[in-house]
């Protein structure tokens, strides 16, 4: 049967990448898979870059209370923190040791960290190790992730290959091969056209709103077309961000403005197409907006579901564990 796993860094806020890259497909696919979607907070992870224990804890409840507030259905889906399945590095050491070197320093992500300024850690290039290990525990058989993931679901393919090789070649496999899935999103720009992301500071949190939220989206980037003139939806940022909130009659509406440079016979400029992403962006997230403030509220309902899922994931990881002991010779 198909199961569904996913993680995502708790590195702070959560922004529109994250959340049109992932987390409306990990919402979307636990009415698809009901009880077989495993999403996780992978705390582990951000020690790569994150030195900071109670920034850690706040990042860790922050993400949980994203999930919860955009839909994440404890009844359908299980939530919970990466460390609090520590079997995890027990599989992740057993991948390290049938794992070249040789694919580890093909990490495309490792060296863009790296390039960005951060410390290259042991922990930051076994990195791609652990998140096989975190898929793979679980068999997971579905992993919903951005393009910026897919070299890593393309290691824990090789990883489990190279251990049912070494251990299991006669036998059946003892784990299970993972497939990636994007979204209609894959890569979603930031203010800067780059991809959205944290450590290129052009991010749009999923919560602000009101004056806060209008400063950061007047801070796209344009061209300096002038009012009236042409645009080019295509290569405008705004635009970008734009189709991710509206349906295809809305996206061809809003194009044909931006072609005329008009809208009902006014000038139609870059500053409306940003208010009206504004707008949509208030409005589109309004409700998880409320239900979040009802969370932050009640932290013990959101430890519960964390606590509770964990309880539901570990005997599927240690099962995992069990089976990969036995079969590498350890007692
Ligand atoms: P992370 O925390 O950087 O991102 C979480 C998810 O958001 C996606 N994403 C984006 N998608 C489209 N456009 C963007 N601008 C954008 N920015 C982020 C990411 O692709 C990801 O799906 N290593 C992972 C966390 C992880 C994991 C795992 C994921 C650890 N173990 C096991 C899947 C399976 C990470 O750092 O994602």
């Amino acid at each position: 049967a198909p199961r569904v796993l996913s993680g995502i860094q708790p590195s702070g806020a959560l922004h529109i990448g994250n959340y049109f890259g992932a987390i409306a497909q990990h919402i979307a696919l636990q009415d698809r898979y009901p009880g077989q979607a495993y999403y996780f907070i992978a705390d582990y992870h951000a020690l790569t870059t994150l030195r900071d224990p109670p920034k850690l804890r706040e990042n860790v409840f922050e993400a949980a209370v994203t999930y919860l507030s955009l839909g994440l259905d404890p009844a359908r889906s299980l939530l919970f923190r990466q460390s609090d399945i520590p079997e995890v590095h027990e599989l992740a050491w057993l991948l390290a040791c049938v794992t070249g070197m040789g694919l580890m320093e093909r990490a495309t992500s490792y060296k863009d960290k790296i390039a960005q300024g951060i410390k290259p850690s042991a922990g930051l290039f076994n990195y791609p190790l652990l998140m096989a290990a975190d898929i793979l525990i679980y068999d997971g058989t579905l992993v919903p992730v951005g393009k910026d993931q897919l070299q890593h679901v393309e290691f824990a393919q090789d990883m489990a290959t190279y251990l049912n090789e070494a251990y299991a070649a006669d036998g059946p496999p003892l784990l299970v091969r993972p497939e990636a899935i994007l979204g209609t999103a894959p890569i979603v720009p930031g203010s800067d056209g780059r991809k959205m992301s944290k450590s290129y500071g052009n991010l749009i949190p999923l919560f602000e709103s009101g004056k806060k939220l209008r400063k950061l989206v007047g801070q796209i980037v344009t061209d300096s077309t002038p009012l009236g003139q042409p645009l080019h939806p295509d290569t405008c940022n705004v635009y970008g961000l734009l189709k991710l909130f509206a349906d295809e009659a809305e996206q061809a509406q809003i194009a044909e403005w931006y072609r005329a440079g008009a809208r009902d016979g006014q000038p139609f400029g870059y500053g409306h197409a940003k208010m009206l992403l504004a707008d949509k962006i208030d409005a589109h997230f309004a409700p998880a907006r409320a239900r979040r403030e009802h969370l932050l509220q009640h932290p013990d309902e959101v430890e519960a579901v964390l606590r509770d899922s964990a309880a539901r994931a570990r005997p599927l990881a240690r099962a995992t564990i069990d089976r990969c002991r036995r079969a590498v010779g350890l007692a």
